[in-house]
Order: C-alpha cells, then sequence, then structure tokens
C-alpha cells in the first residue's frame, strides 16, 4: 500500500440531516489517526470565525426571509474562508482534512432543492473557491422517514423547510453523484454508501470506499 495515502487528502462526508455523517466523520478521523497519519476535521457551514457567524444566520429562525440566492452566496462565502483559513494550510501541512459537508450540499440543498441549479452551483463554486471538488465525496444515503427520526425537536431554520424540500434534497445528492461521478476524476471519487445500516457496518464501508479511491 501507498505509505502516503492520506497524507494532504482531502476527504469529505456529506448527506441529508441525521443521516450519521458527524459521527461517521469522528470516527473515520479516529482511524486515520490511529495509522499514524495527521488529521483535521473542520465542519461547512463553521470552523472559522467568520463562517461560524455565517452558520448563525444560515441556521437561526430571525432570517427566513432569505432570498435563495442569497443562502448559495451565504454558505460558498463561509466556504471560501474555510478554505484559505484552515483547509489550504492543513493540506500544506501535510494533514489529512476529513470535512463534514462541502460543495456536495450546497448542489444537494440550494441546488437540486432549492431550485438553483447544481451545474450553476458548481459554476459559482468555481470562481469563487480555489479548490471546488475534493478527493473523495462519500454520500450517506437515506430515505427522510428513517433521517428525520434522528433529528432532535429544535429544528433550525435549515431543518424546518419541510418534508417536500428534504425528500428533494435527498434526491439532490443522488444527482449530484450521476452528475459528476464520471467527469474522468475533476470532480474526485463520488460513494453512495447505505446509511440505514447499523453505525460500525457504515464505518467499514466508508473506510473501504475512501481506501478504494485513494489508492485507485
Ligand atoms: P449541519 O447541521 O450538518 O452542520 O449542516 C447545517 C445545515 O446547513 C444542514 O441543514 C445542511 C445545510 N447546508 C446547506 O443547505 N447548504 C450547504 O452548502 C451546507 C454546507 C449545508
Amino acid at each position: 500500500m501507498n505509505n502516503d495515502i492520506f497524507t494532504s487528502k482531502f476527504v469529505v462526508l456529506d448527506g441529508p440531516d441525521g443521516c450519521g455523517k458527524t459521527t461517521q466523520t469522528k470516527l473515520l478521523s479516529a482511524h486515520i489517526e490511529s495509522l499514524g497519519y495527521k488529521v483535521e476535521n473542520f465542519r461547512d457551514p463553521g470552523t472559522t470565525i467568520i463562517g461560524e457567524a455565517i452558520r448563525g444566520i444560515l441556521l437561526g429562525h430571525d432570517y427566513h426571509g432569505m432570498d435563495d440566492n442569497v443562502e448559495l452566496l451565504l454558505y460558498m462565502a463561509a466556504r471560501a474562508q474555510l478554505w484559505k483559513e484552515k483547509i489550504a494550510p492543513a493540506l500544506a501541512a501535510g494533514s489529512c482534512v476529513v470535512m463534514d459537508r462541502w460543495l456536495s450540499s450546497s448542489c444537494a440543498y440550494q441546488g437540486y432543492a432549492g431550485g438553483f441549479g447544481i451545474e450553476a452551483v458548481v459554476d459559482i463554486a468555481n470562481i469563487s473557491l480555489k479548490r471546488s471538488f475534493p478527493d473523495t465525496t462519500i454520500i450517506l444515503d437515506l430515505p427522510l422517514d428513517k433521517s428525520s427520526s434522528r433529528l432532535d425537536e429544535s429544528l433550525d431554520r435549515m431543518e424546518a423547510k419541510g418534508d417536500i424540500y428534504h425528500r428533494k434534497v435527498r434526491d439532490g445528492y443522488i444527482e449530484f453523484a450521476k452528475l459528476y461521478k464520471s467527469n474522468e476524476g475533476a470532480a474526485g471519487a463520488i460513494h453512495i454508501i447505505d446509511a440505514s445500516q447499523d453505525i460500525e457496518t457504515v464505518q467499514e464501508i466508508v473506510l473501504e470506499k475512501v481506501l478504494e479511491s485513494l489508492t485507485a
């Protein structure tokens, strides 16, 4: 096996609210660290001071009048700051970066469910971000009846958008994978995993898919 397999690699775990990606992000990171690699975890939107402030605006209930375009641009703005302040330096220092969400979220939520268009979101990303796509995107797929039961009662502004919106979010991830899976590696590797299985099984498959894509 290539000894540098996790050095300076950019890995994203993504999926609908309640899919378990935060748990899986931590488990994957702990595993990579146990192999002796440096790992950094960041959440998108957030992590930086600017990003956490933008996150407060995006998820708080004071801004229900937010225009869909503004929503997309705020997510992209938080991401641009996160890249510059945290991700780029971590990759340059040789760390493996394991992200809780990234561009695939904007494609599924604002692009597909919100109607902006997945390819239009990628166009905005390409002119806003130094790097749009990671080495690997893992999408944890879960139907709405299972994912919504995993959320607590105090829904944030995005979680409160309703069932029709959130069903589209799930379809949006699948559409995103279809559109970018076979574009000759320019979007990195993209894998969809059935997240309705138990945590340990999902953890094993996530690791297998990440290894498969980073050693390909
Ligand atoms: P989180 O609670 O999983 O950290 O994600 C925050 C919420 O923001 C979640 O409902 C998904 C949503 N979101 C988008 O709508 N677009 C995006 O680009 C990102 C990163 C998150």
